[in-house]
């Protein structure tokens, strides 16, 4: 029997029935969208940082500074085991001074002629040295939570350096009603809000050996950049040589147009073929000048 064979009551009745039903189910959804937890996640603003432009390098006195924040601060407990002393020489450090930061790490190696292992102290080709010997004893001293490795942390969660940046800055009281267990602290930054690690920067947490002030911004600022650079090494290579192919393609691209425009007095078959030719060559040419620059790079 179809719905328009049906008697005018049991068709209002159907309907109402109908309406009710939906009715019902949108407010039930959107009273559990309301008390999801989730909701109490803030997602991090994205902050005007000197190195998201286009063509804009890294601001390296600030990978400086951040590598100076992790060292006197988060690599008590973070390692950061992708990273060795001469991935610093050039970028934030020079060669004489990473000497001089990674001879005041001791590292154990051998075994020597007598079959011993002995410790002497760091080279730059040594990796940053880890806080923890195993995850275990990571997570025995950090109240069972275990402090991610920080080298590719700014690849590795969604928001990148805004994420980290608003995490470190962002700890505050937990909302009323909300009853945090010991050993873990209010930010709303972080997924679940309970995070494991108590705030680790506040003013002047560390003093600056080129005198910058040490706010807290300033810290997790720098901290931030440092983390960027040790995520992604080659980002001012990537962008130098996106100038460089944008540079080449404004000259290239209005000569061909030039060349079609004027080679109009030989047939058209000719004139594509010539075209062509020229585009090719003229690719090939572009190609020999990257594959160069980028030889020199390497
Ligand atoms: C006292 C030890 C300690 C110090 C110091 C410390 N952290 Fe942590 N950190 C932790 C622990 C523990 C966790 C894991 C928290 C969890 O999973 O609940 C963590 C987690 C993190 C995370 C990952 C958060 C996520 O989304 O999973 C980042 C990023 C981080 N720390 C950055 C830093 C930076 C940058 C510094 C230095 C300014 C620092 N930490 C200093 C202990 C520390």
């Amino acid at each position: 029997m179809s719905f328009a064979s049906l008697p005018k009551g049991r068709k209002v009745a159907l309907t109402t029935l109908g309406v009710l039903t939906t009715g019902g189910v949108g407010l039930a959804l959107a009273l559990n969208q309301s008390v999801k937890a989730s909701d109490l996640e803030l997602h991090p603003p994205s902050y005007p940082w000197s190195h998201a432009g286009l063509v804009s390098s890294l601001d390296h006195a600030s990978v400086r500074r951040g590598y100076q924040v992790y060292k006197q601060v988060c690599s008590a407990c973070h390692s950061m085991e992708y990273l060795a002393f001469r991935n610093l020489v050039g970028v934030s450090h020079t060669e004489a001074e990473v000497k001089v930061l990674a001879e005041e790490i001791e590292v154990v190696d051998g075994p020597d002629d007598t079959g011993e292992m002995f410790t002497r102290p760091g080279k730059l080709s040594d990796y940053f040295p880890k806080p923890y010997p195993n995850p275990e004893a990571a997570r025995v001293a950090n109240n069972g939570a275990l402090p991610p490795d920080l080298s590719y942390i700014v690849n590795a969660r969604h928001g990148g350096e805004d994420y980290v940046f608003s995490l470190l800055t962002g700890y505050c009281d937990p909302p009323a009603g909300v009853e945090l267990r010991e050993g873990l602290y209010y930010n709303p930054y972080f997924p679940g809000q309970a995070i494991g690690m108590a705030p680790p920067i506040y003013n002047e947490v560390l003093e600056y050996d080129d005198g910058t002030p040490a706010t807290m911004s300033q810290v997790a600022k720098d901290v931030c950049t440092f983390l960027r650079w040790a995520a992604e090494p080659e980002h001012d290579q990537r962008k130098r040589m996106g100038l460089k192919l944008l540079m080449g393609a404004a000259i290239f691209i209005p000569l061909v147009y030039y060349m079609k425009r004027h080679s109009s007095r030989t047939p058209k078959r000719e004139r594509y073929k010539q075209i062509f030719k020229k585009v090719t060559h003229g690719v090939t040419q572009l190609g020999r000048v990257i594959s160069r620059q980028s030889f020199n790079l390497f």
